[in-house]
């Protein structure tokens, strides 16, 4: 019998994601490394298995739906069966920079950022195991209780917008005993966070692994940072 876990890890070929994945594959996870770009999800694989990690390839653009359900067939096709997802894929526009701006930027990113992880969530139900974990990368930024400051407006509604979901999946997946959380990396360097964060993507994928692996099952339907519950 195979008793190793699966975890899909989407938009994992670079940053926070791929450190999710390695963090996984040393923890005894096959990952599955999924994102838009054929040649960058190749390269990261390979990486992957240079280090003795488990890893299979998955192309998926979680912004276009047809992409997504190719993907879904090719892992049932494959009888995968997953213990973890981790909606890590988003963008941040540079061009993001006033709440009246113009209105497609808000629908690009909430098009990645929020319809993008609840598509990808609702293909892949069928594949869950029973007591399956499901971890959604949000941000501060995202937060209600968290001062405003005007940065990033459309990308900051898309992670309250991901917040909501999270609430709202927890409550419909808990009859399947799948538990759902929001985590917030904190401000990290990678292409997305910029050179100057102070968070190496090793403490950044700390929680959202921890999240994965080990938090009580009693904690679904919260948002976290540092392995804190914090307000939404
Ligand atoms: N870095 C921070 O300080 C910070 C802070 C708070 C929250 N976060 C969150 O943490 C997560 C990871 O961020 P990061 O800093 O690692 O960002 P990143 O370095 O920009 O990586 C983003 C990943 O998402 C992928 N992606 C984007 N659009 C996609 C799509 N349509 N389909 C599939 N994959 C797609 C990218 O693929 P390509 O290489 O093809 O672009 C890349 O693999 C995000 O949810 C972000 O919002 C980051």
């Amino acid at each position: 019998m195979n008793t190793v876990k699966t975890a899909l890890i989407t938009g994992s070929n670079k940053g926070i994601g791929f450190e999710i994945a390695r963090q996984l594959g040393n923890k005894g996870y096959e990952v599955i490394v999924s994102g838009r770009d054929e040649v960058k999800v190749k390269t990261a694989a390979e990486s992957l298995e240079k280090q003795d990690i488990r890893v299979k390839s998955l192309i998926m653009d979680i912004s276009n739906r047809k992409s997504i359900e190719k993907a879904q067939g090719e892992l049932a096709a494959d009888n995968v069966k997953l213990s973890v997802l981790v909606n890590n894929a988003a963008i941040l526009l540079h061009e993001d920079s006033n709440i009246f701006q113009d209105i497609s930027i808000l629908e690009k990113t909430i098009a990645t950022n929020v319809y993008g992880a609840l598509q990808v969530t609702q293909a892949f139900i069928p594949l869950f195991e029973y007591g399956a974990r499901i971890v959604n990368i949000s941000s501060g930024g995202g937060s209600l209780s968290d001062s405003v400051g005007g940065w990033a407006p459309a990308y900051c509604v898309s992670k309250t917008l991901l917040n909501s979901i999270t609430k709202q999946m927890a409550y419909f997946l808990s009859d399947r005993g799948i538990v759902v959380n929001a985590v917030c990396p904190g401000w990290v360097k990678t292409d997305m966070g910029g050179k100057n964060a102070p968070r190496t993507v090793e403490k950044g994928a700390e929680t959202p692994v921890w999240l994965c692996t080990e938090a009580p099952e009693h904690y679904t339907g919260l948002f976290f940072r540092d392995k804190q519950i914090i307000s939404w």
